[in-house]
């Protein structure tokens, strides 16, 4: 009778055990790594109605990563905060992509310029892209691991600050270096910049000169609202690792 209940209790928990396995197995592992020579304050905002992932914001030295577990089918957009300083109770700001003064963003979106690393998980399929629709400020790498399909590389490795035209450059406090660098859109805010009005479409909203500056530079990158489709990437099940300043050291 013991014997039969200990070998009952063995199979529970390894039946248990494998469950468990499964579970992780399964579950899409996103990690962000920050190989700045400074700082990153990642910024995390859910798509509407998907859930918040480590209250939107966290503080990420250099050479750290940070992982998250991503709940199925969740869709949301990643963006780095540099230069920031908050105080014990999260209340503060960042020189670049600060959400609402906070060191949690809770839902808030950064304010561009921000580069944005965006991923939408399927059912399917998992769709991601480093979009400069928002503008750049840091650069964003995604390289995907484990996944099935094409599961390519998305990103902009270039310093696109070191490249940005005058009149879209943000220049820090003592003018001596820029920043971040404005998407023509958020600089001029005119409907050929936006694809808006008589330009939401993607037949006459087209590349500017100021987007082929972006596309030049980032080419595995968004460049502008309707920049070709092919700057998406998909993977099937894949792990995602998200990393500020790819190219540095
Ligand atoms: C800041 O620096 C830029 C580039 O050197 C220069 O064109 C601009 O006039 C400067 N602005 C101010 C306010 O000094």
């Amino acid at each position: 009778m013991a014997a039969m209940l200990i070998s009952l209790l063995t199979f529970t928990l390894f039946t248990l055990f494998f469950l468990c396995i499964q579970v992780s197995v399964s579950a899409t592992v996103l990690t962000l790594y920050n190989k700045c020579a400074h700082p990153v304050w990642p910024g995390i905002q859910p798509s509407a109605g998907k859930p918040l992932l480590a209250r939107g914001g966290f503080k990420l030295p250099p050479n750290k990563a940070h992982t998250l577990r991503l709940p199925a089918l969740w869709s949301g957009r990643f963006w780095g905060r540099h230069g920031c300083s908050f105080d014990a109770t999260g209340r503060g700001r960042c020189a670049t992509g600060d959400c609402g003064g906070s060191l949690f963003c809770n839902g808030i979106g950064g304010t561009p310029p921000a580069t944005l690393a965006e991923i939408t998980l399927g059912q399917e399929q998992d769709f991601y892209d480093v979009s400069l629709v928002d503008g750049y400020n840091l650069a964003i790498s995604i390289t995907p691991s484990r996944g099935s399909g094409k599961c390519s590389y998305a990103g902009c490795v270039s310093d696109l600050n070191l490249m940005c035209p005058v009149g879209l450059q943000v220049r820090s406090k003592d003018n001596r270096s820029v920043m971040a660098c404005k998407s023509a859109c958020f600089a001029f805010n005119s409907p050929r910049y936006c694809c808006t009005g008589s330009f939401g479409n993607p037949q006459s909203c087209k590349p500017t000169a100021y987007s082929r500056i972006f596309k030049t530079a980032c080419p595995k990158a968004y460049s502008y609202a309707y920049d070709d489709p092919t700057s998406i990437a998909t993977c099937t099940r894949g792990n995602y690792l998200v990393t500020f300043c790819p190219h540095h050291r």
